[in-house]
């Protein structure tokens, strides 16, 4: 059994405001926080500052004092700005309570400060995890021409004439890898598949059937969007990804595949939808909507999917955490948040104090931050789908 509480902030004159989630697993003696600026918007600067050190405060103590003590300092020092709502029970279902937090997030933080006053709560899911086991079967394993040429890719001892003979079986990727090779060739064309990957080195072809397969997956007409959101992340990530020590490749790809679970979600057909639509016009982000229907996100439910082909687990690992309010646990998973960020397509809101954590991490100054529209290098251009539905 673990205990749960609402953080409620306070202002003078100003009405509680639901801010936090505090998880305390007394097995363990862990205390686990899910905190976001929810409080305040650009024009409530005075309220943005209290909130960041608060937010400061909080984890140094979490970290200092750990348990029961940080129950104790808040309900003690802190009193004046926080208040605390009663103890209630929960039981952990796995020994990862990140998504137990997140739930509760969802419902007893996120859907009050939506525009409805409407609590939601256990009896508001709609979708069970058998139906989301089902829907990510659906999506199935990775096909195994990608995965071969993968494996072919990953080993120093594989020759060029393997590579090239594993993806000339493929006419669409072969079609594909001679096109983006010439994208930057004027004079020179590449006329064969063994010189398009020459050209193109290890990581890029490794990059581009990865591309591929994925693009495939999201060709349903309702994820289109998605998927060249997915683009736009990969080139985000990448320029970012330059200016850090992650490598510009893996960052690409991270940003392909980090909506992946969205297919699973898609594959949950159109009641799912209609009651996504439903929540979404309540004034639940997407993401607090996806959680009180499926107890769960499309960043934990694209992390499982990505696990089960063997993706890194590093990169499984930053996909999942990507809209939770966990700080980043490493520098793929910093990047990714950041990237999200940049783009701001409205999923979640985002997480003043993740972000800047994230970017000390990555020791990147805010000048390397675009805040505008990002253009698209050729490569990444070709993967777009022209028409998103
Ligand atoms: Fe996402
Ligand atoms: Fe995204």
């Amino acid at each position: 059994m673990a205990e749960w509480v609402v953080l409620q902030l306070q202002y003078p004159g100003r009405e509680l405001r639901p801010a936090g989630i505090l998880l305390f697993d007394s097995q363990n003696d862990q205390l686990h926080l899910s905190l976001r600026n929810l409080v305040a918007d650009e024009n409530e600067e005075d309220l943005m500052e209290v909130w960041s050190e608060l937010a400061e405060d909080f984890r140094s103590k979490i970290q200092e004092l750990g348990g029961t003590q940080v129950l104790e300092w808040l309900e003690a020092d802190a009193s004046h700005v926080v208040q605390l709502s009663a103890r209630r029970q929960i039981k952990l279902e796995s020994a990862d309570p990140s998504e137990t937090l997140e739930q509760l997030f969802a419902w007893h933080v996120l859907a009050k400060v939506s525009t409805s006053q409407r609590q939601y709560g256990p009896s508001d899911r709609k979708v069970s995890e058998d139906q989301l086991r089902q829907a990510q079967k659906q999506v199935g394993p990775l096909p195994s021409p990608a995965l071969q040429i993968l494996s072919l890719l990953q080993n120093p001892n594989s020759h060029m004439s393997q590579i090239e003979q594993a993806i000339s079986r493929d006419p669409v990727l072969t079609a594909h890898l001679v096109g983006v090779a010439n994208l930057a060739a004027y004079n020179d064309p590449a006329r064969t598949l063994f010189s398009a990957i020459q050209r193109l080195g290890v990581d890029t072809v490794q990059f581009q059937v990865m591309a591929l397969t994925m693009k495939k997956a999201f060709s349903a007409p309702t994820l289109r969007t998605v998927w060249n959101h997915s683009v736009l992340a990969a080139q985000v990530a990448r320029q970012l990804a330059q200016k850090t020590a992650v490598s510009p490749s893996e960052a690409g790809l991270l940003g392909l595949v980090h909506d992946i679970g969205q297919v699973v979600l898609a594959g949950l057909g159109d009641f799912y939808r209609s009651q996504l639509q439903h929540l979404r016009e309540q004034g639940l982000t997407a993401v607090a909507a996806e959680r009180v229907l499926c107890g769960k996100s499309h960043a934990e439910l694209g992390a499982d999917l990505l696990a089960s082909w063997s993706l890194p687990s590093d990169m499984v690992r930053a996909v999942a955490a990507h809209h939770s309010s966990a700080h980043a646990d490493s520098n793929l998973a910093a990047l990714l948040y950041i990237t999200e960020a940049e783009i701001d397509d409205e999923q979640d809101i985002y997480d003043i104090e993740k972000h800047r954590s994230a970017t000390q991490r990555l020791q990147l100054q805010p000048q390397a931050l675009f805040r505008k529209a990002v253009s698209v290098d050729p490569d990444l251009g070709a993967l777009r789908f022209a028409a998103a539905g």
